[in-house]
């Protein structure tokens, strides 16, 4: 099933970057889509259209569709808080606030307004589980999240985005602070969570953009050049500028 349905996509920077170019892609449900390519091919730009975080960006011009659950996202009319909730984002750096673990995962739903300490401790030990952190910190929820390691810090990010039970989870090189251990880790979880969410990722490189996407799209400056299961991706792409690009030619 097609979760989200992207059609004929520009966006344009007050700067004159066109760092879409007409892109249209179905993205499935229960899924890993990888957005990759080299640095500059519209990325992180694509994915912040997904939440409207662009909405705080220097845009100029942003047209075409963008279809969740068959709604039209750029609509005037959609609620941008509740396209926030259903579309959660990581961020590459992981985010540990200046507050306990808990308060950590528990930040958005106080956001929200959720009150109920029995409803929040259910919440925030779901979210712990999901993000394979529960064992390691149940001890220590009142502990500074600082005070965890950097992929630790990362799944912390990941809770806090989960705790708000999002459909869809964006994230943006994920793991390019993270050192191979915690790397892997996440690549495990990014597998569990599929069965639940539908989750669109850049990931760090071209080699985890292999191992971990079902669905695989190349963009090359602001371009789809290629869209297709990773397996034939990466290993007989049609496009040429696809080849050369995952053989290593460019980029
Ligand atoms: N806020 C902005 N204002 C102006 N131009 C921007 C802005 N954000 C991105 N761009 C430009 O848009 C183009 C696409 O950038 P984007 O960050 O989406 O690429 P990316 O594929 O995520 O790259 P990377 O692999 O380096 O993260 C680039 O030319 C970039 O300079
Ligand atoms: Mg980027």
């Amino acid at each position: 099933m097609d979760k989200i349905v992207i059609e004929h996509l520009n966006l344009k920077y007050s700067d004159g970057t066109e760092s879409l170019k007409n892109v249209s892609m179905n993205i499935k449900a229960n899924a890993i889509t990888v957005l990759f390519g080299p640095s500059g091919g519209g990325k992180s730009s694509f994915l912040r259209v997904l939440n409207r975080l662009n909405d705080l960006a220097d845009v100029t011009e942003l047209s075409g569709k963008v279809l969740i659950d068959g709604q039209d996202i750029l609509s005037e009319e959609m609620d941008v808080n509740a396209l926030r909730r259903k579309v959660g984002m990581v961020f590459s750096r992981p985010t540990a606030l200046p507050l306990s673990i808990y308060d950590n995962v528990a930040y958005g739903l106080v956001m929200a307004g959720m009150k109920n300490k029995k409803k929040l401790d259910e919440a925030v030990e779901m979210a712990l589980r999901q993000s394979v952190l529960w064992d390691e910190v149940k001890d220590r929820l009142k502990d500074p999240g600082a005070a965890l390691s950097g992929g630790q810090q990362q799944r912390v990010s990941m809770a806090r985005v989960l705790a708000l039970q999002p459909e869809i989870i964006l994230l943006d090189e994920p793991t390019s602070a993270l050192d191979p251990l915690a790397t892997a880790k996440i690549e495990e979880l990014l597998q569990e969570l599929k069965a639940t969410f539908t989750i669109v990722i850049a990931p760090h490189n071209t080699q985890q953009a292999a191992r971990i996407s079902e669905m695989a799209a190349f963009f090359l400056q602001g371009e789809l050049v290629e869209y297709a299961p990773a397996d034939v991706m990466f290993t007989v792409p049609k496009d040429s500028r696809t080849q050369d690009y995952i053989t290593g030619r460019f980029g």
